[in-house]
C-alpha cells in the first residue's frame, strides 16, 4: 500500500518513542497523518518525533503512562491541541515478561495486565468519548490494537503474556460491537505481529534460553521461524502497513477484526 491514504488523519501512538511504534509512527506519518508519539520515555520519544518532525511531519511527543487514567486524559487533550484533531488511536504500548507456569510472579503477571490489558481499555475509553459525535475531536476514527501472534499460538514460557493480548482481541471485539451499535463512527480492530527482533522481541530470546527451552538465542529464534510458513521473523514495516491499512479509508467496512502479520504461524 502506498499513497497519502491518511491525509489529514490525526493520530495517537503509544509506546512510540521505540520499536513497532515508532515504525508505526512513521508509516502513519508517511501516509500523511499527523502523528503524536506516547511513552513513558520521555527522551527517545521526544527523538523519535523530532526526527519525523525534520521530514516535515505534524508531530509531538506527550509522557503517558498507559495504565494512569489521568495521564490519558492529558494525552488526549495534548493530541487534540497539537495536532488539531484526533481520528487514530494505535494502542501499541505493551510489556513482556517471560516465565515458565511452575514460575509465575504474581507481581510480575499483574504488572502486564496493567500495561497490556488497562492500558489497552483505557486507551479507547479515552478515544471513544473524544472522536465520538460531541466528543471534543468529534469527527469518528480508528482504533488499531496491537495484540500478538502469543494469542493465538501456545509457546512456551509466555502464559502470562499471551493471556493479556488474548485479551486485546476481546476487548477489540466488543469495542467494535459498541462502537458500531451507538453510532459512534469509530472502527476498532487489532493486529497479531509475529516474533520480531525489536528490544522486546530479543529480550524474549533471551530469557526462552535462560528457561531451558532452546539451547541458545539462534536455535530459540529458528523454532520460531521454524513454525512459520513464510520461514522467516516478522518486520516492523510489515507491522506497520497493516495498521494503516486498518486505519484508511481503504478498510471502511473493516471493524471488530483480528489480522495476524505473522507468516501464517498462527493459522
Ligand atoms: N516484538 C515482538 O516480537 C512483538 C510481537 C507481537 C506483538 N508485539 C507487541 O507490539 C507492541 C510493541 O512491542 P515492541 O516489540 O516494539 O516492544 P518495545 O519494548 O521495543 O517497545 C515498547 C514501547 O512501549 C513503551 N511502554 C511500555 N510500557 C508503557 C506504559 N506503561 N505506558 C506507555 N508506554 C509504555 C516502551 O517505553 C516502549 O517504547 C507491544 O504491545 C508488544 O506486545 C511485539
Amino acid at each position: 500500500m502506498s499513497g497519502k491514504t491518511l491525509a489529514g488523519r490525526k493520530a495517537l501512538i503509544t509506546g512510540g518513542a521505540r520499536g513497532i511504534g515508532a515504525g508505526i509512527a512513521q508509516r502513519l506519518a508517511e501516509a500523511g497523518a499527523a502523528v503524536m508519539i506516547g511513552d513513558i520515555l520521555a527522551d527517545l520519544g521526544r527523538q523519535t518525533a523530532d526526527a519525523l518532525a525534520r521530514h516535515g511531519v505534524k508531530t509531538g511527543f506527550v509522557a503517558l503512562d498507559v495504565t494512569d487514567d489521568a495521564q490519558w486524559e492529558n494525552a488526549v487533550a495534548a493530541t487534540v491541541a497539537t495536532l488539531g484533531g484526533y481520528d487514530i488511536l494505535v494502542n501499541n504500548a505493551g510489556i513482556e515478561i517471560t516465565s515458565l507456569v511452575a514460575d509465575i510472579q504474581a507481581a510480575d503477571l499483574r504488572r502486564m495486565c496493567e500495561v497490556n490489558v488497562v492500558g489497552v481499555g483505557l486507551g479507547m475509553k479515552h478515544a471513544f468519548r473524544a472522536m465520538r459525535p460531541g466528543g471534543p475531536a468529534g469527527a469518528g476514527g480508528a482504533v488499531v490494537n496491537i495484540s500478538s501472534v502469543a494469542a493465538t499460538i501456545a509457546f512456551p514460557a509466555i502464559a502470562g503474556y499471551s493471556a493479556t493480548k488474548s485479551a486485546v482481541d476481546r476487548l477489540t471485539r466488543i469495542a467494535a460491537m459498541e462502537a458500531g451499535k451507538l453510532g459512534y463512527g469509530i472502527r476498532v480492530n487489532c493486529v497479531y505481529p509475529g516474533l520480531i527482533p525489536t528490544e522486546m522481541g530479543l529480550q524474549l530470546a533471551t530469557d526462552i534460553v535462560a528457561n531451558g527451552l532452546a539451547a541458545d538465542i539462534e536455535s530459540a529464534v529458528g523454532s520460531v521461524i521454524g513454525q512459520t510458513p513464510l520461514g522467516r521473523l516478522a518486520d516492523v514495516a510489515e507491522v506497520a502497513d497493516a495498521v494503516a491499512f486498518l486505519c484508511s479509508n481503504d478498510a471502511r467496512f473493516i471493524t471488530g477484526a483480528g489480522v495476524p502479520v505473522d507468516g501464517g504461524m498462527g493459522m
